[in-house]
């Protein structure tokens, strides 16, 4: 197969691959809001449509203990490889609804600095639907013009957003109907969009939440005030203590099993181009924060982190109301590095922040979904046919780089399959994905159908 031929395939039919994915775009398919099953259900449904559409053999809705499963294969000779590819598409809850340019599940195409050639703005356009799509187009591509060089199995949920906390169980049962040879994923970011990189890690997650209560009631802060710990002001002290003056966290044995990269490593790692100046001018942000010690490409690709991501409790109302109240509640959670087991780290956590409660509140801490971090090896047959795709179709060698993100699945599918994963991603941080104005590049969208038949033809020149 010639990239001449794949393009012109791509250039062909641009139009109607994008139709197609504003189709799935439209559909609201937020996993972690019971009131969107209904469209859950139809968005697993059109992802079969398009499958079999697209060439696929088997194709089916599997039924797992939360939402669906969609598989689809297409075996063409056992003694070939097989390519497994991943994917998701649920999508993260839109709100807040009015910080959003146009509607979430209404795709339109803008003009960016970014992206001059255009970006679909919707929920779901990066993460994931508008990169999962890509590699049914991809297939589609490989169908028409017979030159899929190998075995393709496709498995896309629908719960990666919520922590896919059925998945594992299905993969558990299902070994033999997954057997591939290498998984494939796009669920991640490149550096930009002439700066193609290619993620060799994630990092792992470990999410609790925790409820401080103080009195039986909510009181009047005048006449209790001062004397009745608040336990919001209990809470917030609790959260602040957990990280130093130089942003390292306190929890005891947080750090203990880390594994720590060499200079050379750090080095190699740092060589990744990365402009301060337009980081900030992206986040609007006048400094930047983090752990003592390291850069910011290190901040989030090779250390472990402890973040609120909400904190609630007392009078949120309009105007004032005085209360000193009973209860404050958040959610914590920290990112991990390689040596780190979520497990281990959610007790330590438990652990740490039942000690150091005062005797003024009583505390409770929950562990919510967790996944462990990863590490991909670069000397792999896989991730050579992968650089050299992106090679191929940008002109450029990619860039190793460490993802900040999670997706929980991928340590599972080492684990229980014996599978390393490509993390093929075509997305740019920028896309604000999980924010409002959620956005893909619709050169990262053709690029990415491009780029993917040209790993396939690369893995199965490389053998097995
Ligand atoms: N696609 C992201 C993960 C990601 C994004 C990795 C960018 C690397 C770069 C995925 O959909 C995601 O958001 N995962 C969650 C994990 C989860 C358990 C909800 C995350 O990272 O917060
Ligand atoms: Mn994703
Ligand atoms: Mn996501």
């Amino acid at each position: 197969m010639e990239y001449a031929q794949v393009k012109e395939y791509v250039q062909k039919n641009k139009q109607r691959f994008l139709d197609e994915l504003m189709e799935l775009l439209r559909i609201p398919s937020v996993s972690a809001k019971p009131e969107h099953e209904p469209d859950m259900l139809r968005m697993a449904d059109a992802v079969k449509t398009k499958l079999i559409a697209a060439g696929a053999d088997k194709v089916e809705v599997c039924a797992t203990k939360g939402y669906p499963v969609v598989y689809g294969e297409k075996i063409i000779d056992a003694k070939l490889p097989t390519v497994l590819v991943y994917g998701h598409y649920d999508v993260q809850p839109a709100e807040p609804l009015e910080l959003w340019d146009s509607p979430p599940f209404e795709p339109v195409i803008k003009k960016t600095a970014v992206h001059p050639e255009g970006a679909i703005f919707a929920r779901g356009s990066c993460d994931d639907k508008g990169q999962m799509y890509m590699h049914i187009k991809s297939f589609e591509l490989m169908m028409q013009t017979k030159t899929l060089p190998c075995n393709v199995k496709f498995m896309i949920e629908g719960e990666e957003e919520v922590g896919s906390a059925n998945l594992g169980e299905w993969v558990k049962t299902n070994k033999e109907k997954l057997k591939a040879d290498i998984i494939l994923i796009s669920d991640t970011s490149m550096i930009g969009n002439k700066t193609p990189s290619i993620d060799v890690g994630l990092r792992g997650l470990a999410y609790m939440e925790v409820e401080v209560t103080g009195p039986n009631r909510d009181l009047h802060s005048g006449v209790y005030g001062g004397a009745v710990a608040n336990p919001i002001n209990i809470l917030c002290d609790m959260i602040a203590s957990m990280h130093d003056k130089n942003n390292h966290i306190t929890i005891p044995g947080f750090y203990d099993n880390v594994i720590k990269l060499s200079p050379k490593e750090r080095k190699e790692l740092n060589k990744a181009p990365f402009k301060l100046k337009d980081y900030k001018k992206d986040l609007a942000i006048d400094e930047i924060f983090g752990e003592k010690g390291y850069t910011t490409l290190e901040r989030t690709g090779i250390r472990p982190t402890l973040d609120v991501n909400g904190i609630w409790g007392g009078y949120i109302g309009e105007g004032a109301k005085t209360v000193l109240p009973a209860k404050a509640f958040a959610k914590i959670s920290m990112r991990l590095v390689p040596g780190q087991d979520s497990h281990k780290i959610s007790k330590l956590f438990q652990k740490h922040f039942e000690k150091m409660a005062p005797k003024c509140v009583k505390v409770k801490v929950k562990a919510h979904h967790g996944g462990e971090p990863v590490v991909v090896p670069t000397n792999s047959k896989a991730y050579q046919a992968a650089a050299k795709a992106v090679e191929e179709s940008f002109g450029k060698k990619p860039i190793p780089t460490r993802g900040g993100g999670s997706i929980p699945i991928v340590a599972l599918f080492k684990k229980e399959l014996g599978l390393d994963s490509i993390l093929f991603g075509f997305g740019l941080d920028s896309d604000a994905l999980h924010s409002p104005n959620e956005h893909y590049g619709v050169f990262n969208y053709f690029k990415g159908i491009e780029t993917i038949p040209l790993f396939y033809k690369n893995y199965v020149a490389g053998g097995k």
